[in-house]
């Protein structure tokens, strides 16, 4: 590694707040420069005048820095995609009736445990990359499509592998109740779960979240009680698919359990909102998946007034958002939730760090931080929304190195 310097035309990071609340508050400089050392530790952030060395990349007049992308919510590693439940959904089939006719979440563990474990990272390898040439410095990966405790900790094993491919940090949570496997109940998964998979992930070192569904066609309320118990247990941070479909009272229960995030709220309704306002647990919004299902907007407006700590991720999965860019999310989240494009930029960058335990090293532009970093092509930050489709980064940097 070498040291190295960025200069732009300007400079955007969120401020330091762990995590930011509301609109978050992201800190705006002109003709800015960022150096690093040879570790990838980021030592200089100010005038591009003032570095302590001459630039290595980029130009004072031209485009922006900005922290890289932290994708806190993802579904990889998955082996196949599914378009023709995409197809059958545009023709009327909801996702439910796909996921009651043996097709969603049971088809994608069907596709893994029939691909080999070089498949699924040939399978995943590039995905990653693309991330990456779309500014995702950092990212989420998750199991949920073992279902079984052995497929489970196959999946996590992969998780971990894939970890080793990519070019970005990633961390791993073990969504150990995503759907009830073939020929079981749910009581006896939920006890599986929590008894042997969540225990034996955490000994192995395979994890470090523990997830779970809470809806009509997965698991309840219960059901999330008793994986919270087994998360506490086995040392390791609760998250939550909350309301995606339909009302659960899954994100106040989330809060009250100290999860650290809810995740889509889509049909969260006001105590939610005001438990996530409260509360140390984030909202990770998911819009991909909204666009992809139609679904009602969460009530993004509503839990920015409240307070609550707000993030953006792609979701990317191939069932409801075979989407994996950081820069299409966040024009989905200002279109379709009418979410400020500078309160975009902290959900997308500072927040998704704290909800994955990163922020004591990513997510921010500072002084002692990596240097995660990506170049946009326009100075203003409203024209990643605003262009849907156009790919505004130029140069992804992840620890210094340069890897898009
Ligand atoms: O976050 N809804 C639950 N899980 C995923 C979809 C998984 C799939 O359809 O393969 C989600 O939307
Ligand atoms: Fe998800």
């Amino acid at each position: 590694m070498t040291k190295g310097a960025l200069v732009a035309s300007a400079l955007v990071t969120a401020e330091a707040e762990t995590p930011a609340r509301g609109a978050g508050r992201l800190r705006v400089a002109e003709r800015a420069g960022v150096a690093w050392d040879e570790a990838g530790t980021v030592v200089f952030v100010g005038d591009a005048a003032d570095l302590p060395w001459p630039a290595t990349h980029g130009s004072p007049d031209v485009g922006c820095i900005a922290p890289g992308f932290v994708d806190c919510h993802t579904h990889l590693p998955f082996v196949g995609w599914r378009a023709d439940e995409f197809q059958a959904r545009l023709e009327g089939l909801t996702y439910r009736d796909v996921a009651g006719e043996g097709g969603g979440i049971a088809r994608s563990s069907r596709l893994l445990a029939a691909a080999s474990d070089d498949e699924v990272l040939a399978f995943c390898r590039p995905i990653v990359h693309e991330m990456a040439a779309h500014g995702t410095t950092a990212l989420e990966l998750k199991t949920g499509y073992g279902l079984s405790v052995e497929a489970e900790l196959r999946q996590a094993r992969l998780a971990r592998a894939l970890s080793d491919l990519a070019p970005q940090t990633c961390t791993v949570t073990l969504l150990a109740c995503h759907a009830v496997p073939a020929g079981m109940s749910r009581a006896d998964w939920v006890r599986a779960a929590c008894e042997e998979l969540i225990p034996a992930a955490a000994a192995g070192g395979l994890a470090d979240a523990v997830d779970i569904y809470v809806e009509d066609i997965a698991f309840d309320l219960d059901d999330l009680a008793r994986v919270a118990d087994a998360a506490a247990a086995a040392g390791l941070p609760l998250r939550c698919h909350a309301d995606q479909l339909g009302a659960s009272g899954a994100a106040e229960a989330a809060v009250a359990l100290g999860a650290r995030s809810a995740d889509h709220l889509n049909h969260t309704g006001e105590a939610g909102v005001a438990a996530l306002g409260a509360g140390t647990t984030a909202a990770v919004l998911l819009p991909a998946s909204t666009f992809f299902l139609r679904e009602g907007a969460p009530p993004a407006g509503a839990l920015r007034e409240a307070g609550a700590a707000i993030a953006i991720a792609t979701d990317c999965n191939p069932g409801t958002s075979p989407v994996c860019s950081m820069p299409e999310a966040i024009a989905m989240a200002c279109t379709l939730y009418r979410m400020d494009p500078r309160s975009a930029l902290v959900a997308a960058t500072a927040t998704p760090a704290w909800v994955l335990g990163l922020d004591d090293q990513l997510g921010r532009i500072e002084t002692g931080l990596r240097a995660d970093l990506i170049l946009l092509d326009e100075p203003d930050v409203a024209m990643i929304p605003y262009r849907p489709g156009h790919d505004p980064v130029v140069a992804t940097f992840v620890g210094g190195e340069r890897v898009f």
